[in-house]
This record gives C-alpha cells, structure tokens and sequence, in this order.
C-alpha cells in the first residue's frame, strides 16, 4: 500500500494547525524484534530491525508549549513542569525534561506529530515518538546530539519519566537503524553490529492491544530481578541474568522456585538463540533463523508467559504453510507477531494465516510488510 509519509502528515497538520510552516522536521521509526525478547533488560543481546513506518515531529520556536497529535487533533498547552497527565504528551515532557541538563531542550516550541506506526501493538510508537521528538527539539535549540546521546535521553524519558520499566532496544534501533539492516544489540556491553537483512518481514497485528504503563511487563522485570538475587546465592559474581549459560539450567532449576526458573530459563536459552540467530542472518541461512525465532516463541508462551492465543494461532499457522518461521515481536500480552517467509510463498502464507485466524476469532488481522529502514533523521520540509 502507498501511504502517506508521516513527515508529510505531520507537516501537514502543523501548517493548518499553527497557521505557518515548522521550523524543523524529524522522523523516527517503530521497530520489530527479529528475536531478543526480554533479554535486554536482562544484560542479554536483542537483533531489532527499525521499520519503514515511521512517527514525524514538526516543531518551531515559541516561548510557550503547543503541541498536537494526528491521533486526536486537539491542540494542547503544555507545562513541562506540572505533573504528568497519563496521555501521550508525557513522553513529550519527558523529552523536554532530560535534554534540559544537556542544554539541548528549546524554552518553548509549537509541535505537531503525526505517525504510522500502529499503537500498543509491539512496534514501538512510543521509542519512535521519543528519539524524533529529542531530534526535533534538540536541532530547534541549536544542538546536534549523536544517535546514542537522543537514544539515552529517549530511554530515560520513557524509563525514568514515565516510568516503563523496558530496556534499551527500541530506543536504540530507532535512532541507529539502517537501511538494509538488522541491529545486534549487546547490552551489557553497549556494542552495536549490523547484520544485513535484505529481504522484507511480515508484520501480523494480533489487533490486541497491551498497556505497558500498565504492569506486565513491570512485573517481569521483578521476577527477573528476584531470579538474579537467587542466582547470585551460588553464583555471586553474575550481574545479569544473561551471564549464564544453558549449561547453568540445570543447577538454576534445581534451586529456583517456579515462576522465577521459568522467567531465568527464558533469558537464557533466549540469549543463546539470539546470539545463533544473527549468525543465521549473518549466513543468510533464513531457515535456521526461521527455527529460532518458531523456538524463542514457544519459550515465551510456556516460560515467559507472554503471549496471547492468538498470536499462538498466527504462529502454528504460518509455520504449517511454509513460512520460515514466526514470533511475537515486542513485549507481549498483545501486540504484533514477526513473520519470515520465503519470497515464492509469501503471498499463499498471507491468505492461509488470514483465513486461519480469522475462522477462530471471527476477524481478519492486519497484515503488512516492511524492509529494514533508517533510523532517526532530519526531513526537508515538504512544500
Ligand atoms: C518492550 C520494551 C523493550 C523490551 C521488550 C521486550 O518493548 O520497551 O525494552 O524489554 O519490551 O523484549
């Protein structure tokens, strides 16, 4: 489908709203996990790949905070330091609030925001809203920060200000994507390294949708917390959970009580499987990173307990007709599943999934496909 870019929605909306052209144009782009789930606040490596949907931000001058979303279209003036409000402009504020101490945040700005990124379904619209908006406001005072500098000041606005408890993946990949690419992320250490990623994904939208300010994944990360505690009883130099082996499982299952071995387990064999599946790509052996993404997927429905029947559903379905291989991308409890398939069989697994899902719940799923795309950038201003 040919959709309207986000820049030129964003633009759009800024022109009518604020009656005069921005001053700046950024976008940024939602992401799936091609595998890495949970993993990376957990010390552990993730291989996103930042998508062709994308979320824009329009901004100019002024001494006071206007901001509007082509979500709602309702003008809204902000006060950066009044209490957040549970909306979206919270991640805004806390933009604006962590470029402060870099002396990169503008006194005031007018903005208007637009994406195509779908949200709450595991793409990651929020990481995309975050790293365009540091761009945009960072360039409106005059600043360059690096990608890793907007994907840290994106990262604290949504962990620290907002307060989700994720890890560093989407923000990253979101300032750091590139074309043609997927990016392995080790995040004990930080390290980058991009595998090439030629071909398309599919995206299977379950049409449920998670909350992550809400909890799950908030208590995962408890767990996991707790589980390292356990660990560290016979292992007391580990930091992250991801620093054991699977030849550890065996003694961690002994002495972990249940959820917390399950969770532990989880990390583990997910970290190994992360690691075979970029040297997959990296081999262009897409049958075998098919097969690893089929197993973290079932690791996540019996020990993450993450997943929902429908993206069960999605999953069982394109493997039987011949995909590659397939997940639930993203935090989970909703969200999206990643689909891998062979070019020629493509087009049969679309119709077979289709018809698969929607015997059993009665509806269809949105289904689309996406080539690896760039990360953060400056747009030019559409006339
Ligand atoms: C969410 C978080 C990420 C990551 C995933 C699970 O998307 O934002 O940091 O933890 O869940 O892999």
């Amino acid at each position: 489908m040919n959709r309207t870019s986000a820049a030129r929605l964003a633009t759009s909306l800024f022109d009518t709203l604020f009656t005069s052209r921005p001053a700046v144009l950024t976008s940024a782009p939602g992401r799936v996990n091609l595998i890495g789930e949970h993993t990376d606040y957990n010390g552990g490596p993730v291989l996103p790949v930042a998508l062709e949907r994308r979320t824009a931000v329009a901004a100019s001058h002024a001494d006071d905070w206007i901001v509007a979303s082509d979500m709602d279209r309702k003008v809204l003036a902000l006060d950066i330091d009044a209490p957040l409000r549970k909306t979206w402009t919270d991640y805004l504020v806390g933009v604006v609030r962590e470029l402060r101490p870099l002396r990169a945040a503008p006194p005031g700005a007018h903005v208007a925001v637009a994406t195509t990124v779908p949200i709450g379904a595991g793409l990651s619209s929020s990481a995309a809203l975050t790293v365009a908006t540091a761009k945009a406001l960072s360039l409106l005072a005059g600043r360059r920060l690096t990608p890793a500098q907007l994907a840290d000041v994106a990262y604290r606005a949504e962990h620290d200000r907002v307060g989700v408890r994720c890890g560093r993946m989407d923000q990253t990949v979101s300032a750091h994507g590139e074309r043609g690419t997927a990016l392995l992320f080790e995040t004990a250490t930080g390290a980058l390294r991009r595998v090439p990623f030629p071909g398309r994904l599919w995206v299977v939208e379950t049409g449920v949708s998670h909350q992550l300010t809400g909890g799950a994944l908030n208590d995962r990360r408890r767990e996991c917390e707790e589980a390292l505690d356990r660990c560290r009883e016979w292992r007391p130099g580990i930091t992250h959970l991801a620093q054991l082996l699977p030849a550890d499982l065996p003694e961690l299952e002994r002495r972990l009580p249940s959820p917390l071995r399950l969770r532990a387990r989880h990390v583990i064999t997910e970290t190994a499987r992360t690691r075979a599946a970029a040297a997959a790509l990296a081999a262009g052996d897409l049958a075998r990173l098919g097969r690893l993404l089929v197993e973290g997927h079932e690791s996540l429905r019996t020990d993450y307990e993450s997943t929902i029947p429908e993206a069960d559903r999605i999953v069982a379905s394109a493997v039987e007709h011949g995909a590659y291989g397939a997940r639930l991308t993203g935090a989970g409890w909703g969200g999206a599943v990643v689909l891998l398939a062979p070019a020629e069989r493509e087009a049969r697994i679309v119709a077979e999934v289709t018809r698969d899902f929607a015997e059993r719940f009665g509806r269809a799923p949105e289904i689309w496909s996406s080539r690896a795309a760039s990360g953060v950038r400056r747009e030019a201003i559409p006339v």
